[in-house]
């Protein structure tokens, strides 16, 4: 009986006329969703849930991504080619707020040096009675004299950074190198070599620098064995896998429904610079699609914490690879299919 229903739900779905009209009419799109498709549902869910922890946060001054993203507005406001002599006065008291709230100390020292230094940087910079009000504030309290300011964490121009010395074909050589590996040696990965590889991705550029993700990471074989059998895409994997890495999105770093795809493509770049680290040091890995479906969403959850504004993006599979095991070559587009210009 199940089974059938559920063939009734995948008739009705794909059926042509019913999709034709939910893809050109808004009404029919609603009701489409509302009636044959709640697959939209959990998502906008989770998304609500992230919505209201965001503002609920910002209520109790606790919210740090909102911390974070100020400051790195600031940071950009210092460091524009024709500086305003006042900027950020519609937000620099919702900044103090949360800096001189307790969530600033939960945030990890290296950020903490950060944003003390740019606010420095910026009460010394900008006059003006709104402003000094908060410049006030900051001076007055106990994290400026108890976090050093240092040069570092200023912006500095471009000539002073230093340049590395890797050459395109080198970093070319790298990238041809990469191949998703599906069949790994009985070999543990160090979680040594996992902070050194995630030490580089966190390099990665994010949209105002919030890092909406992390990595959840296994090594346990027993569990290993229950997570990798949720994923749909996984049967090509032949032997056990040493380590997986299973890419989390939080959604509660976010005020608007408009960027509901930042976890995505912020946890995605993060996570090629984590593969081609990982590469650098001899270690292989295969990303895994991750499907949003209700019921494998809830077995994952059931199995690991994630908490309710954060999901899951991607599986990875990361070990030695099988130096006997055939590879597929994939070749990739032509340039020229890349690129359009003007
Ligand atoms: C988002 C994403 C999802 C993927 N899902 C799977 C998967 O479920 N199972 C699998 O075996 N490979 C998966 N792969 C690996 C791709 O099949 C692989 O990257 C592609 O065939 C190109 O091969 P290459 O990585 O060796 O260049 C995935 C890759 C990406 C980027």
């Amino acid at each position: 009986m199940k089974k059938l229903v559920h063939k009734i739900k995948i008739l009705i779905q794909n059926d042509s006329t019913l999709l034709k009209l939910s893809g050109n009419y808004s009404l029919f799109t609603h009701l489409y969703l509302l009636m044959f498709d709640r697959t939209f549902i959990m998502e906008i869910k989770q998304g609500y849930q992230a919505k209201s922890l965001y503002q609920r946060q910002l209520n109790q001054k606790k919210c740090t991504y909102q911390l974070v993203r100020n400051i790195h507005r600031i940071e950009k406001g210092l460091t524009v080619n024709n500086r305003k002599s006042i900027f950020a006065i519609s937000y620099i008291k919702e900044t103090m707020d949360l800096f001189l709230s307790p969530s600033f100390l939960d945030i990890k020292s290296e950020q903490k040096k950060w944003m003390v230094s740019i606010l420095f940087e910026y009460f010394r910079s900008c006059n003006d009675p709104v402003i000094d009000k908060q410049k006030k504030r900051f001076y007055d309290s106990d994290y400026v004299s108890s976090i050093e300011v240092i040069d570092e964490y200023i912006y500095d121009k471009r000539k002073n950074h230093v340049y590395n010395d890797v050459d395109y074909d080198e970093y070319l050589n790298l990238c041809k190198q990469r191949r998703s590996i599906r069949t790994f040696c009985d070999k543990t990965v160090d979680r040594d070599l996992i902070d050194r590889a995630l030490s580089a991705a966190k390099f990665s550029p994010s949209a105002c620098n919030r890092q909406p993700f992390y990595f959840e990471f296994v090594d346990d074989k027993k569990l290993i064995n229950k997570l990798f059998g949720l994923p749909y895409g996984t049967s090509g994997f032949t032997k056990e896998i040493p380590m997986l890495g299973i890419l989390v999105g939080d959604q509660s770093a976010f005020f608007d429904e408009r960027d509901r795809h930042i976890p995505f493509i912020d946890g995605s770049l993060f996570t090629m610079n984590f593969i081609n680290a990982l590469e650098t040091m001899g270690i292989s890995s295969c990303v895994v699609n991750w499907q949003s479906v209700k019921s494998i969403d809830r077995d994952l959850r059931a199995l690991i914490s994630v908490p309710n504004h954060c999901f899951p993006i991607l599986f990875l599979a990361i070990g030695y690879a099988d130096p006997d095991m055939f590879v597929a070559h994939s070749v990739k587009k032509e340039v020229t299919q890349l690129r359009n210009y003007n």
